[in-house]
Order: C-alpha cells, then structure tokens, then sequence
C-alpha cells in the first residue's frame, strides 16, 4: 500500500517503547491472544484507519478520547459503546460528561471488518483499545505494544459514567488519585494527560478555567483573548465552537506540555498541573524531552487499558458493538 500523506510520514519518527515487565494482575491478558485466531488483526485495523484518517482527521482524537471514556467506567469492556437495550442499562451517552464523544459507530464498522476476517472472536473492548493505539502511531506518536483478552460488557452505566468521569476542573488530588488507582505514578498520570496532544475542546469546557479567577490571572494574556473572543459567555450560546487543545492539534508530539507551560492550558486541569509542585517538574521534562514523554506514556497507555478488564468467562464477544449479544 502506498502512503503518502504527511501524517504518516511522521511516523517514520516512532519509537518503540515496550514495558518489559508489565504484569497484568489477576487476568489473562497477553501479548499475542489473537495469534491463531486473527493473526493480521493489527495490519487490518491500522488499514481501515489510515482510510478513515485521510476522510476526517478527527478519528485519531475521538479515539484516544473514547478510551479513557470507556475504561474510567466499568473498565475497559466497550461499555460506552452500547446504545440503549433497556430501563436497567440506559446509554451511557446520555451522561453529560460524554459531550464531544464521537466515532462510536466508527468503531462498529471496524468490528464488521474485522467480523468478516475473524467471525466471532475479536471482543469491541479490544477493537477499540487497538484503533486508539494504532491512531497515536499514526499521528506521530510511539508505538505502543498493548496486551489483549478484554472481553465485552453485557451491561453499561450512565450513573457511573457521571460519577466517574472527571470534571475539566478537577484538582490535582482528584485527578492524582484517579490514575493511582489504575497503578500509575505521578510521572505517567502526567504523561497519560499528554493525550491532550491530539485534539479539541468545546466552550463548555472551557469556560470553567476561563472565567475562573486563579487560572485566568495564569493565562498568557494573548490566548485570554482569543479564547474570550471564541467563548464569550460564561454559559456559552452555542456547542458549535471548537478550540485546538495545542497548537498541532493533529499530530502527536509534546507541545501540549510546551502549550501549558506558557499558560495556554484550555482545561483548568492542564492549567493546574503545570503549576503544582508535584506535577509541574513532569511537565517541564516532558515538554523538553518528547522521547522520555513517548516512553512514559507508552506505559501509562497499557496502564489505563489493563485496568478493571473483563476476561474469559466474565463477559462476552459482542456481534455488534453496539448492542449486547
Ligand atoms: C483528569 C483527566 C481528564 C480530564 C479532566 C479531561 C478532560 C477533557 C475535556 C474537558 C475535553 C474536551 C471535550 C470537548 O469539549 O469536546 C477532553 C478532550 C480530550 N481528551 Fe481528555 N481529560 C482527561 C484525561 C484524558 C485521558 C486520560 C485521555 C486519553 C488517554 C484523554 C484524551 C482526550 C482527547 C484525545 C481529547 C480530544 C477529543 C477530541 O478532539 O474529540 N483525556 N478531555
Ligand atoms: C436489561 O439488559 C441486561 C443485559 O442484556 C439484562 O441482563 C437485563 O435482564 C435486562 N433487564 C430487563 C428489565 O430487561
Ligand atoms: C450544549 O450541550 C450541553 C450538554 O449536552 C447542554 O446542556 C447545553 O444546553 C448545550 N447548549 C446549547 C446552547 O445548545
């Protein structure tokens, strides 16, 4: 296949950062699950995205997004890709926290590819844990080895998703305690922020930092400006308003760090951990070194996605993504 767009071509510039010692606890998954039974899983999937990448740049964000969407609730068991199946067990999209999620149904039509290679065996919780992982790679990122196994969920939780997925203004004790609890260090829950690399932000969620006193005193006065011309109310009149997270939106790289450093951070959370002196050391380092930040991440990466997985008999394959077998 012949590649030949800029995206790919930084690719060239991945390191391969593998955790050598990553011990998975109490579940089975492994590096090499889907040997006999979809041995070209990966090349498959990264095809169909480097497809979609080249149709709507958007997809490589929406993923990484949709992971840690999906694994902050229930674990990594695909549960936010299900729609409504009933009363009980309510879309989880309906939880305010998902605002922005998008490409849910992308991943449905990656697993009908990959159904039409593999029938039966390939678990959404996987599929999806793969696109983000090949979508970090493609934009410029590191390659990531990632263990597999996750079987999907018959259940999902709007109720947890409000509970569990953060506010953009989480302090930094919230936000340290969420990643510890997924064994991550401080060093990797800073890394894994560095998600923020890729993508948008909506007024919604940034007019909590805006018009907060302490962040906006730490705001780079020309980026004050632009985002109070972009987000003029403190409750926004439209959703359609979207701001670059960094000023590479597109490509996976360290200037999110850079970014924050100057006080250009869109999130309060990104404005707060370059300013605590338990974070802000990391964001120094990351911001000069992208190579020591591809590396933590990469492990912070297989952190967040081996976290609280369903494996073997726990749950299921799911036919459709979308819905429960
Ligand atoms: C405390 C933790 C986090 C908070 C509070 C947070 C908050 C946010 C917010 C408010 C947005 C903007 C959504 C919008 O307005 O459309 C966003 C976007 C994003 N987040 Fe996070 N995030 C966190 C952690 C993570 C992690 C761990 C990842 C991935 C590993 C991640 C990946 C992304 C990506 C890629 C986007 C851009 C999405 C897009 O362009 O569609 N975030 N995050
Ligand atoms: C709702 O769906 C779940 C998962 O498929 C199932 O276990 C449960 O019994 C269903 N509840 C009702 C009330 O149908
Ligand atoms: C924007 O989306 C949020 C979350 O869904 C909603 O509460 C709000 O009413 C929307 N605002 C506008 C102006 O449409």
């Amino acid at each position: 296949m012949e590649i030949s767009l800029p995206l790919i071509k930084l690719a060239t510039m991945v390191i391969i950062a593998m955790p050598l010692s990553f011990v998975v606890q109490g579940n089975q998954l492994s590096y090499n699950y889907y040997k006999n039974s979809c041995p070209n899983l990966e090349s498959l999937i990264k095809k169909e995205l480097v497809r979609l990448f080249l149709t709507d740049v958007t997809t490589p964000s929406a993923f990484l997004r949709l992971v840690f969407h999906d694994c902050q609730v229930q674990g990594c068991d695909a549960s936010i890709l299900l729609d409504t199946n009933n009363a009980t067990h309510g879309s989880e999209m309906t939880s305010s926290r998902n605002f922005g999620i998008k490409h849910r149904e992308t991943i449905g039509y990656i697993k009908s590819i990959v159904e039409e290679e593999c029938p039966g065996q390939v678990s959404c919780a996987d599929i999806l844990i793969l696109a983000a992982k090949v979508s970090v790679s493609l934009s410029g990122g590191p390659f990531i080895q990632v263990p597999l196994g996750r079987k999907d969920s018959t259940t999902s939780s709007p109720k947890e998703a409000d509970a569990k997925l953060p506010s953009p203004t989480i302090t930094v004790d919230e936000f340290i305690a969420i990643f510890k609890s997924k064994g991550m260090s401080i060093q990797e829950s800073v890394s894994i922020l560095g998600a923020h690399t890729l993508g948008v932000g909506h007024c919604l969620n940034i007019v909590g930092s805006l018009y907060n006193q302490e962040i906006r005193d730490n705001m780079n006065l020309k980026f004050k400006t632009l985002l109070t011309l972009l987000c003029p109310t403190e409750s926004p009149l439209t959703n359609l308003t979207v701001v670059p997270i960094d000023m590479t939106p597109i490509l996976f790289d360290n200037q999110y760090y850079r970014h924050i450093l100057m006080g250009k951070a869109l999130f309060g959370i990104d404005s707060s951990i370059s300013r605590d002196p338990r974070t802000a050391p990391f964001v120094t380092r990351f911001a000069k070194d992208k190579r020591y930040f591809f590396e933590t991440f990469s492990s912070a990466f297989v952190k967040l996605s081996s976290a609280n997985v369903l494996t073997d008999m726990q749950g299921e394959v799911r036919r459709k993504c979308n819905q429960v077998n």
